[in-house]
């Protein structure tokens, strides 16, 4: 039976007529059972939603029955009905059964109950069984795809950066360490330090943090170019929003100024937000409903103002709000929190950089939508972007959203090289190792810009999540990298 074509359970429930023969085959969800009947929940993982399996005890062998439990994988064939119960339209008669991997009740972790987020991380490698981590994932595939529907449809072409490089493309050394050396025995040097030249690379390198600065050399040929890959930080931040590996989009425009660069940027959230819309219904109906029951307890005031689907259409309904650092600066100087020195840091003077609690002020309690923050003091930010004339802040974008404080974060490119060195050279970043990146400014430079969206952060909003370690499979962060 195991070899005959199988129907998929969203196919299933979708489109199969009732009287048809069919074939499914999943893990089993729950079971129910008396003497005249047992009714199982099929999943196979293709929706959220559960084939409704009816057995007949007296037709279905016990021995057969009995390892039907939850987390065991089966194989059913049998008859579609019209479905008698509530919820699906349509189940299946069981004629024929089979146990693909049985599943110990007594030892299978996940029991038909709800489990706390926590103890699912604890699980990872079972948690795509659950109903919410399904769900996550397929919006996750969702927005994979949506990302690489957006820029084809503009006709920007995928760059593939190197995973392992020399550079720290932000400059702020927090690389992880890639070697081949023996670290027992290292080599040293005739000055007694580690002899990099005998290692694979001849160099020190490290995985990369981002894939801009490769990516910036092909848009300065290509035109239009986005990359969509694995990033690595070893920042020791244990917080929901951080994650040591983490996924990022960064398109990177030649001739686009900063407001180009927003515009694109705005354009691209509002496309992905409604692509899960309109594709993830399913999954998103269920995260919805999640957190509606989650909230139900909690005092007015500490619930979501709107829940995730009206979060969602939200954000697609409303122009992104544009501000300057300097004027954000003095919203926050102003503000109650400030005053009443409710912040952890308190805003005093132009120049500080901002914590998530003054993003989140801005963002939640201020214009209530999300925000485009433009024009950082140069000081706070990477040496790559262009200065503005007043001499004291560059092109920079950072994009705040509810809930999530940064998304993105951007900028229009230095493309002067004389500009360029200066600032390399006063903030010390080595000019030496970055010669060809310097190269792009003395060959048919022009003028560029570029962006990076956090995957991990745009799946939290998408799905409304509120741990980063809760929407990619495997997580890696500080302490911790099972599986
Ligand atoms: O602001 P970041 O550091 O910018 C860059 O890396 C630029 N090279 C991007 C560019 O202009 N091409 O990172 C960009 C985004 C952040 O806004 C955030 O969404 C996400 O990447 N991010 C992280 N996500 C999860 N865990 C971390 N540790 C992250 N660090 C940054
Ligand atoms: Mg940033």
């Amino acid at each position: 039976m195991s070899t005959e074509r199988r129907t998929k359970v969203l196919e299933v429930l979708k489109t199969a007529e009732v009287g048809a023969s069919l074939l499914v085959k999943g893990w089993v969800r729950t079971k129910r059972q008396n003497k005249n009947v047992a009714f199982i929940a099929l999943n196979d993982g293709s929706t959220i939603n559960n084939l409704q399996l009816v057995a007949d005890p007296n037709q279905i062998a016990e021995e057969l029955l009995k390892l039907v439990t939850t987390g065991a994988c089966i194989a059913a064939k049998g008859d579609i009905v019209a479905s008698q119960g509530s919820g699906q339209s349509v189940e299946m008669h069981v004629k024929e059964l089979e146990i693909l991997g049985e599943a110990d009740p007594e030892k299978y972790p996940l029991q038909p109950k709800k489990h706390s987020l926590e103890f699912l991380r604890e699980i990872a490698y079972l948690r795509p069984r659950t109903n919410t981590f399904g769900a996550v994932y397929r919006i996750r595939h969702a927005m994979i795809f949506a990302v690489h529907k957006f820029f084809n449809d503009k006709e920007f072409l995928n760059i593939h950066t190197p995973i392992i490089t020399a550079s720290d493309a932000e400059g702020a050394g927090e690389t992880f360490r890639v070697t081949s050396l023996d670290m027992d025995n290292l080599p040293k040097n005739e000055e007694g330090a580690i002899d990099y030249k005998q290692d694979f690379f001849d160099k020190e390198t490290n995985l990369t943090v981002s894939g801009q600065l490769e990516g910036e050399l092909a848009a300065m040929a290509l035109g239009q170019i986005y990359t969509f890959g694995p990033t690595f930080r070893a920042e020791n931040s244990n917080t929901t929003r951080h994650l040591a590996e983490f996924w990022m989009i960064e398109p990177e425009m030649a001739f686009f100024d900063a407001d180009d660069n927003a515009d694109l940027a705005e354009e691209m959230l509002q496309y992905l937000v409604q692509y899960a819309l309109d594709n993830c219904q399913d999954d998103l109906k269920f995260l919805h409903d999640r957190e509606v029951e989650e909230n139900k307890n909690k005092k007015e005031s500490e619930r979501p103002e709107l829940y995730l689907i009206d979060r969602l259409k939200f954000v697609v309904d409303n122009k992104f709000e544009r501000v300057t650092y300097t004027d954000a600066i003095d919203i926050l100087r102003n503000s109650k929190p400030n005053k009443k020195k409710k912040f952890k840091y308190l805003i005093d003077a132009w120049g500080a950089d901002l914590q998530s609690e003054h993003e989140r002020y801005l963002v939640e309690k201020h214009f209530k939508k999300p925000v485009i923050l433009s024009d950082y003091p140069k000081d706070i930010k990477a040496f790559y972007m262009r200065q503005n004339d007043d001499g004291k802040t560059v092109a920079a974008m950072d994009i705040l959203f509810p809930g999530i404080g940064e998304i993105i974060g951007g900028s229009q490119r230095e493309e002067r090289l004389d500009k360029l060195e200066q600032r390399m050279d006063e903030m010390g970043v080595p000019k030496e190792e970055l010669w060809w990146y310097l190269d792009t400014r003395k060959f048919g430079s022009a003028p560029h810009s570029g962006y990076g969206l956090g995957f991990e952060r745009m799946i939290l909003f998408v799905t409304g999540m509120t741990n980063i370690r809760d929407v990619i499979p495997f997580p890696r962060t500080p302490g911790n990298a099972e599986f």
